[in-house]
């Protein structure tokens, strides 16, 4: 008998790191099917992770790229169910939260094909960010929920999900964290020098996400907020190519000490964070990140989905403010930080999103079709 299709979404920078580790464990007992819906297309953003993380070139690409909400999430609708009635495969998984993570599922839960959803039950509380749209209906359509925390099993239960759909598996990127630091470790010399950061102390800055570069003054007072920090402490700045825009069409100069660089491929960004004096970011990822390797993150947001990152590692919250960012980048340099320790964060958990799938499987159709029910 041939070996059961389950395929595998990527999409956007972020995914690459949770779904390398879930397709490599798949296919010890199954066919995969790597489809990259385009919305990323960067080699930046795209390729070069593909590349670190020793991941085969997707089967297809579905090339949406870059648009509004609807055109993004319209065109991977339309593109991936083609895909599917095409391939049939058995199951597709999505991860994260980005626009295409939401089309493909809704794409296959159409068509009857079960959806997996790795990360699930994260949740910010705040429904004006694009990706807690995306978290709440890919949870709703999907069959399997692997969670990476227990809070996020609590809030799937809180919104009447069945507890046989819901799976604490730990967290995928951590695994891929966990295998390529060694690597990445080796390489930090060459990058830090190539970033001009050799031989010092620095900090690392990313922020990217609408509600932190979309409105110019409010950008401008991240900035100043920075800077402030910057002027005894570099930090680099990894540019997004949404932040770039906003900063050119807004006409903001960087503050002294600012090194705007372009953005960076996955093991030399490991590589800079390992070694960072403190974290400045408004990214999802960097605040499990950091928190395993026990370097101090501030989170420029309101809310967070990952709030383990606060209770158990090295993540703060802070406003957009530049007497708060100034304060708390004082209060984080002046603490000794030591790597969090979060259950299930050990490297392990593709290997148990397999196991679930692969019994799942074996104990055949109608089980299938009872979960989705
Ligand atoms: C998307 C995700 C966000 C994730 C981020 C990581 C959604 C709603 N947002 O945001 O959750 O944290 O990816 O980067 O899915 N662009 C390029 N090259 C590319 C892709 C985009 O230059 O390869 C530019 C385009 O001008 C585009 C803009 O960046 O309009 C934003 O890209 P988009 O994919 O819409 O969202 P991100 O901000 O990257």
């Amino acid at each position: 008998m041939s070996a059961k299709v389950i395929t595998v979404v990527v999409a956007a920078r972020p995914n690459f790191m949770k779904a390398g580790p879930v397709a490599s464990a798949l296919e010890e007992a199954f066919e995969v099917d790597l489809v990259h819906t385009g919305q990323h297309y960067d080699r930046r953003l795209s390729g070069a992770f593909l590349e670190d993380l020793g991941m085969a070139d997707p089967a297809l690409n579905l090339g949406v790229g870059s648009g509004s909400h609807a055109e993004q999430t319209g065109g991977v609708l339309i593109a991936f169910e083609k895909y599917l009635l095409d391939r049939k495969p058995s199951a597709v998984l999505v991860v994260g939260d980005v626009n295409s993570t939401l089309a493909a599922a809704l794409a296959a839960a159409k068509v009857g094909i079960p959806v997996g959803h790795v990360e699930a039950g994260l949740r910010s509380g705040d429904w004006t960010m694009p990706e807690e749209i995306n978290r709440v209906l890919t949870d709703r359509l999907s069959c399997w929920l692997f969670t990476p925390s227990a809070d996020a099993d609590v809030n799937l239960r809180a919104e009447g999900i069945a507890d046989d759909r819901i799976h604490l598996v730990g967290n995928v990127m951590i695994d891929t964290l966990r295998s390529l630091l060694p690597e990445a470790r080796e390489r930090f010399d060459d990058v830090a020098g190539r970033l001009g950061v050799a031989g010092g102390d620095f900090g690392l800055l990313t922020l990217h996400r609408p509600a932190t570069v979309d409105v110019p003054a409010e950008l401008a007072r991240a900035l100043d907020g920075v800077g402030r920090v910057s002027a005894a402490l570099p930090f680099l700045f990894p540019v997004h190519p949404r932040t770039t825009a906003r900063m050119a069409s807004a006409g903001l100069a960087l503050p002294a000490g600012i090194i705007a660089v372009e953005p960076v491929r996955y093991l030399d960004f490991l590589s800079l964070m390992d070694r960072a004096s403190l974290v400045i970011t408004d990214s999802g990822g960097m605040q499990e990140e950091t928190s395993v390797l026990g370097v101090p993150c501030l989170t420029m947001r309101p809310t967070t989905e990952r709030p383990i990152t606060v209770e158990l590692g090295t993540n703060r919250l802070i406003p957009a403010d530049p007497d708060a960012i100034a304060a708390a980048a004082a209060e984080a340099l002046a603490q000794e930080w030591t790597a969090a320790v979060i259950p299930l964060w050990d490297g392990r958990a593709a290997e148990r999103i397999a196991a679930i799938l692969r019994e799942q499987f074996d104990s055949g159709p109608s089980r299938e079709r009872g979960l989705c029910s």
